[in-house]
């Protein structure tokens, strides 16, 4: 009686551990030692390496360390099941799907307590969250598969994909890299985190049992190493969820070969809290944002931002709260947050958070000895202390606290990440407002850390690129079905000489809507195929690039126009062009020899497309099984550096401006290096066209000089290199800061047909998560 009586007056509830007994009958039943998993079969243990569980140390298998070899030889299996696989065209491949949909379901309880053993991440959330979202990925991607033709028309898969996932959602991120794969008829191989390769393990076995053909899905164990390898092997894409610093140098190592790349990097998410929000939601929120897998989350709300007049009373809500959590065995039902992942990662947290500068206050909570540690709140933290700015990846949220809405969007924004943020206001005028002035991939309007596999996921800046879910994460695995002939570099025509020209006329350049001298004073002439003098263009250098992406960044008012107006400048550029059009034939004729009048005409048709589509690209709205809608908007990349291709050189410059400025992007872009003069006459047809001054800015000069400057520019959103041979010097500088690129991948462009792609390159979707419905 008395002990009830206690139990009622602490409320403390006993442990509840779950059995670990259905992992380690696996386990078991492979001997504790793992070969990797290739072409159908397992392969004989190599050298191998501990995968221990976090909770105790406890060492739970062997698994082998992937060499070079073995790479090459899983990716030679993944290729040959490629062609059967898409011989099973939708119906088929969807039919696999769902078995292993169903697989999943049926060994929930394996999965998620080798999950849990593995990660250390609570049992409740592994069998409540990871396992649940898992199974609905491969559900929804059998869908996808169903629907191929009708989703993505026209796109054929892209062949093998290499894929490399983190240690902080094995199972899920798995489920997120494996499941759009195959449903678009890619063949796969996958290495796991060298902390948690336990279910990717385990799925190779439900993927045996599935019958899935043999070859279609291999895995490869080991650490990074074995992931440099997979990324230098003979692949057609590569996907990889991880930090922003591996996944610069995956940008690097890819770099001009031509391989697909997303990456899925860090974050730093902000937290923003008004003081109209329901402080008790948006408290219970943060338990979700920040403790959730022990805030080893790449979307974790880890930056508070509170407005100022309820921070004290927030904090003293959180720190209350905090007092209530649990931290301990993840295999007691009865925890809220788990352990570490690592005691080399638990060391690394413990480092941020002691190294906390003197005018902050740390608090914790309560955490066990071992790989444990307490949830922890640091307040009174400036903006550009380190903690508000790097990634800790633990149970750490630090707190800032701001005036007004146009402060809290500054400081939201001021992050070299732009992964996720939350809002919390009960005004929906508040709330809607705000969100799309933050720089983030994913805003959840009064909520946090919703995933769905209908809604895509991904991040900006150097969260990464590429978006995971939803029908917009299925144009990652695939590509244009149409073969075109390549993009070739033209020699520029040579002349005869013939009398200097008395008077410098030397074409200038446009940047910042003034008609602009080289900064350097070099110019060029340029010569028709008979060898006539047709002109003089200016040659621009680094600080013409730097002046031209300055005009275009000041040119913000772009940005924020409607499609509505967009779409009548781009109408009134056409009308302007084909006024025109005889004096533009003319001219590509005499440096080109032949063509113009086609392809003046196919320049107006692409300006008319583009002020078409500009009010007409939208974005959607999904259905996620969450109370909610997640709104797909597409917003624009930001200022876009072209270099334009010679095959085309009106048109191939045109056109590409066009979806640029049609989305709402600033443009800086040079015309094409052997025929330069489409692009300096176009300068008056844009001067008489009420394009805004800065929006379009246009250079002229040699490409491998310029391209390095553009591509490596931290101000400008994306980098499109239509200029063969450059496409490596191009994806190399943009891993600076990880921004968009199209290169030519040694393939040609359609600058004729659907312009989709374009405008696909020239927005980045957006996925606002907003409450709809009871
Ligand atoms: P990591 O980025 O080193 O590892 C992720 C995956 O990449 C693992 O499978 C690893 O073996 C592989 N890898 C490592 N080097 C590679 C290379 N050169 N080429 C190809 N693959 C390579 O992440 P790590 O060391 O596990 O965690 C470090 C920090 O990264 C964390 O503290 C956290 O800040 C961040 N992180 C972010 C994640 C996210 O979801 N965005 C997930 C995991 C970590």
């Amino acid at each position: 009686m008395n002990e009830i009586a206690s139990i009622f007056e602490s409320m403390e509830y006993g442990p509840a551990p779950e059995a670990a007994q259905p992992a380690t009958d696996w386990l078991e039943g492979h001997g504790r030692r793992f070969g990797h998993f290739v072409d159908g079969a397992w392969t004989k243990p190599g050298e191998t390496f501990e995968t221990a569980a976090p909770r105790d140390g406890e060492v739970l298998a062997e698994v082998t360390q992937g060499t070079d070899g073995d790479v090459a030889g899983a990716v030679k299996a993944a290729r040959r099941a490629q062609k059967g696989w898409v011989a099973l065209g939708p119906e088929g491949r969807a039919r696999h799907l769902y078995a292993l949909a169903r697989g999943l379901q049926k060994h929930a309880r394996r999965f998620a307590v080798l999950e849990s053993l593995d990660n250390g991440k609570p049992f409740r959330e592994a069998s409540g969250i990871d396992l649940p979202l898992a199974v609905r990925h491969f559900y929804h991607h059998a869908g996808h598969a169903r629907l191929m033709p009708e989703m993505v028309p026209g796109r054929t898969p892209l062949g093998v994909c290499g894929q490399v996932i983190p240690w902080n959602f094995p199972l899920l991120m798995l489920a997120w890299k494996v499941a759009p794969a195959l449903a678009m008829g890619n063949t796969i191989v996958l290495k796991p985190a060298e902390w948690t390769p336990l279910t990717a393990l385990a799925f190779c076995d439900l993927a045996l049992e599935a019958g899935l053909p043999k070859g279609v899905l291999n895995v490869v164990t080991g650490d990074g190493a074995t992931g440099a390898a997979l990324v230098a092997a003979e692949v057609d894409k590569v996907a990889f969820t991880g930090s922003t610093e591996v996944g610069r140098r995956i940008r690097e190592a890819t770099a001009g070969t031509g391989k697909r790349l997303t990456l899925e990097l860090g974050g730093k998410s902000p937290y923003i809290v008004f003081d109209d929000a329901d402080l008790d939601s948006a408290v219970e929120g943060l338990v979700d944002a920040i403790w959730f897998n022990g805030g080893q989350v790449c979307c974790a709300g880890s930056r508070l931002l509170v407005q100022e007049g309820i921070a004290g009373a927030f904090h003293a809500r959180l720190r209350d709260r905090m007092a209530s959590l649990r931290v301990g065995d993840p295999l007691d039902k009865a925890m809220d947050v788990g352990a570490m992942i690592h005691p080399d990662h638990l060391a690394a947290v413990r480092a941020a958070v002691a190294a906390a500068p003197a005018h902050a206050e740390v608090h914790q909570g309560e955490a066990p000895e071992g790989c444990f540690f307490p949830p922890t709140l640091v307040t009174g933290l400036q903006p550009a202390d380190r903690l508000m700015q790097e990634e800790v990846f633990g149970p750490v949220l630090v707190s800032s606290t701001f005036r007004t809405p146009a402060e809290a969007v500054a400081m939201a924004n001021d992050s070299r990440y732009g992964l996720a943020a939350s809002v919390w206001s009960e005004n929906v005028n508040l709330a809607l407002g705000v969100a799309p002035k933050l720089r983030t991939g994913i805003v959840w309007v009064n909520g946090t850390n919703m995933l769905d596999a209908a809604a895509p996921f991904g991040g900006v800046k150097e969260s990464g690129f590429g978006r995971e879910g939803g029908t917009e994460g299925l144009l990652a695995y695939t590509k244009d079905a149409a073969e075109r002939p390549k993009l070739a570099r033209v020699a520029p025509a040579t002349g005869g000489g013939g009398p200097a020209d008395p008077l410098d006329r030397t074409h200038k350049m446009l940047i910042g809507g003034r008609q602009a001298r080289p900064d350097g004073g070099q110019s060029r002439p340029v010569f028709g195929r008979g060898g006539g003098h047709l002109g003089t263009v200016s040659l621009a250098n680094r600080k013409d690039v730097r002046n031209a992406v300055e005009a275009a960044g000041a040119a913000k008012g772009w940005s924020a126009t409607s499609g509505h107006l967009r779409a009548q400048i781009l109408w009134y550029l056409a009308e302007n062009l084909a006024a025109q059009a005889g004096r533009f034939a003319d001219r590509i004729d005499a440096m080109a020899g032949k063509g113009g009048a086609q392809e003046v005409e196919d320049a107006v048709s692409a300006l008319t497309a583009a002020a078409s589509w500009a009010d007409k690209f939208d974005g959607a709205a999904k259905g996620v099984p969450i109370r909610g809608l997640a709104l797909a908007l597409r917003e624009p990349v930001g200022t876009i550096g072209i270099l334009a291709p010679d095959d085309a050189p009106l048109l191939g410059l045109v056109a590409p401006i066009a979806a640029a400025l049609a989305m709402g992007n600033r443009v800086v872009a040079v015309a094409s290096q052997a025929m330069p003069l489409a692009g300096t006459d176009l300068i008056q047809v844009i001067e008489t066209s009420d394009v805004p001054a800065g929006a379009l800015n246009l250079l002229t000069g040699d490409h491998a000089e310029l391209a390095p400057h553009l591509a490596g520019h931290m101000d400008l959103g994306a980098c499109w290199g239509f200029s063969p041979g450059l496409d490596a010097v191009v994806e190399r500088e943009a891993a600076r800061d990880l921004k968009r690129t199209v290169v030519t991948n040694g393939r040609g462009r359609d600058w004729t047909g659907s312009m989709r792609w374009l405008l696909e390159a020239a927005t980045e979707v957006k996925t606002v998560w907003v409450p709809y419905g009871e």
